[in-house]
């Protein structure tokens, strides 16, 4: 049976493909930093067996790598520097792994700064067979980072000016990886997932609006308005410059881009905003 490791078991992406892959054919070793936490999080099964795996402690990679196949790599956030990734990709090296499904970022292969790209390029170094998720920017950012702005502001707050963003929904993300994890085909592959629509932070505003029958507004905050409102809220400095720069981007017209492989690689057409907004409603609503 094939054994499958998957990193990020407890975050936004990581945690879909948990699940999703209980229905398939395979045994799920769910690489977290706390196992008993995360079984309580994430539920006891026969299928799943939880493994304490950290990228700062080598210590645990033995022993998470041991047997694994096939492994799902998320790039925690806060580990920016490949010299944190490494030393765990050089351990999946020496215990044979087969492939390597990573989530990367929408352009890693052009932006060499981004985290990604340094990863992406270390795992073509070791000759590890790879498959490169290149997503573009989660519906699901808008039940997380922006909760709050959106459930007790009715604000859409982020400095995206007028620019279009081809939001993709990380379920449809995680239903791309279990493909990728199953068919030996993707190996050695990359493909730039996004949505099927490009919509301006006021058409997703007016989305919510509808879906929730209460106004959500899109204020278009300036950049330096928006970096200011995040430190006095105190989100850490490197967090608000990265989600500056995103929004930058967004606002230059470089987040629009729309492929056609996440269609392919589903079978069926994306998951839309309105669908998302729909799903996760209750979330923006108070109780
Ligand atoms: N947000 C977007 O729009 C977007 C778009 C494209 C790509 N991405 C990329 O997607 C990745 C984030 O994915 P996500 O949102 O699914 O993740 P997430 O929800 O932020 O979760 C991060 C995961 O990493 C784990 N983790 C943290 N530090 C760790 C460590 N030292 N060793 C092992 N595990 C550790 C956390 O586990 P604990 O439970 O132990 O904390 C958690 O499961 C990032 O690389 C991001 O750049 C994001």
């Amino acid at each position: 049976m094939l054994n499958i490791l998957v990193t990020g078991a407890t975050g936004n992406v990581g945690k879909e493909v948990v699940r999703l892959l209980t229905d398939q054919d395979c045994h799920i070793y769910a690489a977290v930093r706390n196992p008993e936490q995360a079984k309580q999080r994430l539920g006891d099964s026969s299928k799943i067996s939880y493994v304490e795996f950290d990228f700062t402690n080598p210590s645990t990679f033995i022993n998470a790598f041991r047997q694994i196949n096939k492994l799902f790599l998320v790039r925690p956030p806060a580990l920016a520097n490949i010299r944190e990734i490494a030393p765990a990709l050089e351990a999946a090296k020496q215990a044979g792994i087969e492939q390597i499904v990573f989530l990367s970022v929408v352009g890693a292969e052009r932006n060499r700064i981004v985290p990604h790209s340094k990863i992406e390029r270390y795992i073509n170094q070791l000759e590890i067979g790879a498959t490169f998720l290149r997503a573009g920017f989660f519906m699901q950012n808008l039940n997380t980072v922006h909760l709050e702005d959106i459930k007790t502001r009715g604000e859409l707050f982020m400095p995206a000016g007028n620019g279009k963003t081809s939001f993709i929904d990380i379920r449809d993300i995680a239903a791309v990886a279990i493909r990728t994890l199953l068919e030996n085909e993707h190996i050695n592959k990359a493909y730039t997932l996004t949505g099927s629509e490009a919509l301006t932070f006021y058409q997703v505003a007016d989305i919510f609006t509808e879906v929730l029958n209460k106004p959500i507004k899109y204020t278009n905050p300036s950049l330096i308005n928006f970096i200011l409102t995040m430190r006095a809220r105190k989100l850490p400095i490197n967090f608000i410059l990265i989600m500056a720069a995103i929004y930058t981007t967004t606002r230059l017209g470089l987040a629009s881009q729309i492929t056609p492989e996440t269609e392919q690689l589903l079978n069926r057409p994306p998951l839309t905003m309105r669908d998302y907004v729909q799903h996760y409603q209750q979330c923006w609503l108070n109780s």
